[in-house]
């Protein structure tokens, strides 16, 4: 009798293996963010994430079809406000930059599903994601601020805020706000578990968020620790997050299962600027191939247990699984 590995029988042949195939991506899936810029007549790179660019609102016709063409089902809104404040004021303008976007974006295809960044560090002159006050951002300020910069991009009409902050509380206020002014509808996207990360530092080159003092340390998780992932995940929850997040996704995988394993509501994960950048620009030295290295990374993710997949990859990626890359 020969002996032929069981396992093998199921991969003689690509349609084979695709029907066993025990994760899918999908460009369903993907989350595309956006990084919007006041001006006009902007289409300009991000030195710090090639391939990836700035808009101004009057130019997001374009990419805008493209992502709808695609079949991506979704964008995550960044703003760079033309001018910042101690206290990220331009952050809850009705008229700013990520308000503006999310009306005309609407205007172009009321069908994407509309998820806004909701912090203050691309807002304050400082960088921090709070209200500084004695060289400490304090919590229960900030709150206040960002349960408003909440209610104006959801006035605006984004489908989904994602705040990123990582105050305490944030959750519950925000969820008190937006019922009491009647968006019972609009779902809260939680970053639950935002490390404190060197993987950000693409992001915050591109965003020109960069602390300008201290570090974020004592407002994002330190990557010794996953329990304490689990109780933000649980607490917000609690206070009534729709989806929990990971940040960022390849060095977080165990994170990613845990939630998944735990949790019974969508898990997104945030392949995040230096997980894209590093291999942007290892493929552009030649040193990989970025088509396969790109579907392998996001079907890993996937693999670990996320639902939703935020990458600057998503373009890429639906193209490739479309075979037009
Ligand atoms: C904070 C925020 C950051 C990212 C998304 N939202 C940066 C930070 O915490 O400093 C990083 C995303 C990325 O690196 O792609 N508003």
């Amino acid at each position: 009798m020969q002996l032929i590995k069981r396992g093998r029988r199921l991969r003689t042949s690509q349609g084979l293996r695709r029907m066993v195939a025990e994760t899918s991506l999908n460009i369903d899936d993907l989350i595309y963010p956006l990084f919007i810029m006041e001006g006009n007549n902007i289409i300009e790179d991000i030195p710090s994430m090639p391939g990836q660019y700035y808009y101004s609102v009057d130019r997001l016709e374009e990419i805008i079809n493209e992502i709808s063409m695609l079949g991506i089902p979704s964008v995550l809104l960044f703003g760079l406000p033309e001018k910042k404040d101690e206290s990220g004021s331009e952050a809850y303008n009705q008229d700013g930059i990520i308000q503006k976007a999310i009306r005309r974006i609407k205007e172009l295809n009321k069908e994407l599903i509309v998820i806004t960044d909701v912090c203050m560090c691309e807002y304050t002159s400082h960088g921090h994601c709070g209200i500084v006050h004695d060289n400490c951002v304090d919590n229960d300020c900030t709150v206040d601020v960002i349960k408003k910069i909440a209610l104006s991009h959801v006035k605006a009409g984004a489908d989904i805020v994602a705040p990123s902050d990582m105050m305490d509380g944030r959750i519950g206020a925000i969820r008190e706000l937006l019922d009491k002014e009647g968006y019972i509808d609009t779902a809260i996207m939680s970053y639950s578990a935002k490390y404190s990360s060197s993987f950000y530092g693409p992001f915050r080159d591109a965003a020109k968020s960069a602390p300008q003092f201290g570090d974020r340390k004592t407002y994002q998780m330190d990557y010794h620790n996953s329990n304490e992932a689990i109780r933000e995940g649980e607490q917000d929850l609690v206070e009534g997050a729709d989806i929990l997040m990971v940040k960022p996704a390849l060095s977080y995988m165990d994170v990613i299962y845990r939630f998944k394993e735990r949790f019974t509501c969508p898990i997104a994960a945030y392949n995040v600027s230096g997980e894209y950048s590093m291999i942007k620009v290892a493929a552009a030295n030649g040193l990989i191939d970025e088509k396969t290295m790109i579907i392998e990374t996001l079907t890993g993710i996937k693999r670990s247990g996320a639902d939703l997949i935020i990458t600057y990859f998503a373009l890429d990626a639906a193209k490739i699984m479309r075979g037009i890359y």
